[in-house]
C-alpha cells in the first residue's frame, strides 16, 4: 500500500534524461497513480526564454510511454504557476516538487491552500550534475 492514491508532478522534461527519471521513480514509489503536468512550449520560450528541443507533444508522449508514469498531459502556463489550477484540474492527493521549493514564501501559500483542499506537497531532491541546459551546453561543444 502506497502513501497516496494520485500523484501529481510537473516540467519541461525536455531531452529527457535520468535526473527526470530519478523524479519520477521516486513521485511513483510514493503514489498508485502518477500525473505528469508536461509544460506547454509557450511556457519554454516565454518563461523560461528557452527554446524547447523536444515539442510539446514529443515531450509529453515521452513521458506518457514510461512505466512509471500514468498519464501524462500538457499543462498552460496558469496552470504551472498556480497549482490550484493543477488540482482543480487533477484532483491529485499529493504534488510533488523539487526541494529546492521547500520553504519558499511561494510554497508556504500553496502548502495552505491544499491543507483545505485535503492535498498534501513532498519535496523531492534534485539530482546533482545533469540538466537539459547542461546536456545542450554538452552537445554545443562536441558537435
Ligand atoms: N529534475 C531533477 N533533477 C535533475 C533535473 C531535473 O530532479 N537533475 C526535476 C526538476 O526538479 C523538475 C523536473 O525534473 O521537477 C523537470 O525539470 P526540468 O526543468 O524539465 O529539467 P532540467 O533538466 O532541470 O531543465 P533545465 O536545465 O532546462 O532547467
Amino acid at each position: 500500500m502506497k502513501k497516496y492514491k494520485v500523484g501529481y508532478t510537473c516540467g519541461v522534461f525536455d531531452l529527457f534524461h535520468v535526473g527526470h527519471l530519478n523524479l519520477l521513480e521516486r513521485c511513483k514509489e510514493q503514489c498508485d497513480y502518477l500525473i505528469v503536468g508536461v509544460c506547454d512550449d509557450k511556457y519554454v520560450t516565454d518563461i523560461k526564454h528557452k527554446e524547447p528541443v523536444y515539442g510539446e507533444e514529443q515531450r509529453r508522449r515521452i513521458l506518457n510511454a514510461l512505466k512509471v508514469v500514468d498519464k501524462a498531459e500538457i499543462v498552460t502556463i496558469e496552470e504551472t504557476d498556480d497549482k490550484i489550477l493543477a488540482w482543480n484540474k487533477f484532483k491529485f492527493d499529493v504534488l510533488f516538487s523539487g526541494d529546492d521549493w521547500k520553504g519558499s514564501e511561494r510554497y508556504k501559500k500553496t502548502e495552505e491552500q491544499f491543507e483545505k483542499l485535503g492535498a498534501k506537497i513532498e519535496y523531492l531532491p534534485y539530482t546533482q550534475g545533469i540538466s537539459t541546459s547542461q546536456i545542450k551546453k554538452n552537445l554545443g561543444k562536441k558537435s
